[in-house]
């Protein structure tokens, strides 16, 4: 127990930044161009893997990409989950920081939202993530409402289902995020707990237990492994 306490103090005076990804350059590299490559047709891209593996820090790392801000018109995210709410996902992709065009989206009728959205995506080149898709049905409904403006467009999805994502993809490439491995996770970990500096000796092996305990999972909540 003890050795689990300075690790907590240790990440607890830990000044590095704690958002950096690991292990993901490649996945990431493939995926912009992926985003920004010559095809001009709308296209589905799929990114698959098990829970918490990490599929929407990766999709969140290439929306808020200063290159794909550039590159894209318009940029739009809708969290979907279990039961999709088209409503919710219309007023997500509208997202607007005007308060009061804001509340006049909310009483507007599904149909005028619908309307909505089809202008402000049409003519313009866009980026739309629909994380975290756990049906065909979801994806195909919502994908009427987004125009093929011949242009360059995307629209990535998230999902735990690799059925869904080969159903929905526009390619056969489905972009499948896998475990990371020991070094990634080894970094992650001293990343999050040891900042700039080096792990002691005698915490080495409570470091080893937890990253062999998260079995290639980028979780940044190690103290649920130690405690659990
Ligand atoms: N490559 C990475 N480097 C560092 N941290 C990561 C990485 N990938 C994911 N994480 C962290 O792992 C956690 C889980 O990631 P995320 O929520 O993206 O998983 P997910 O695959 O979308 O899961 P779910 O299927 O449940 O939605 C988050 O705290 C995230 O910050
Ligand atoms: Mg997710």
């Amino acid at each position: 127990m003890k050795l689990v306490e300075e690790l907590e103090e240790k990440s607890a005076s830990s000044s590095r930044s704690k958002s950096d990804l690991v292990g993901v350059n490649t996945i990431l590299l493939e995926l912009k161009d992926r985003l920004t490559n010559m095809e001009r047709k709308v296209e589905i891209i799929p990114i698959v893997g098990m829970g918490g593996i990490g599929k929407s820090t990766l999709a969140r790392n290439l929306y808020d990409d200063a290159y794909i801000f550039s590159h894209f018109d318009y940029r739009g995210w809708a969290a979907i989950s279990q039961v999709p709410n088209m409503r919710e996902t219309m007023l997500s992709l509208l997202r607007c920081p005007d308060e009061k065009l804001s509340e006049k989206l909310i009483e507007c009728e599904d149909y005028e939202l619908r309307e909505i959205l089809h202008k402000r995506l049409f003519g313009r080149r866009y980026m739309i993530v629909l994380d975290d898709i756990w049906s065909t049905m979801a994806c195909d409904e919502i994908k009427m409402y987004f125009p093929d403006n011949s242009n360059g467009s995307r629209i990535v999805i998230t999902t735990r289902d690799s059925e869904v994502a080969e159903q929905v993809a526009s390619s056969k490439i489905l972009h499948r995020v896998n475990f990371l491995d020991e070094y990634a996770c080894r970094d992650l970990l001293c990343q999050i707990v040891f900042g700039e500096d080096d792990c002691p000796d005698e915490l080495k092996g409570l470091v080893s237990k937890i990253l062999s305990d998260c079995s290639g999972l980028p979780l940044r909540d190690w103290r649920a492994i130690v405690k659990g």
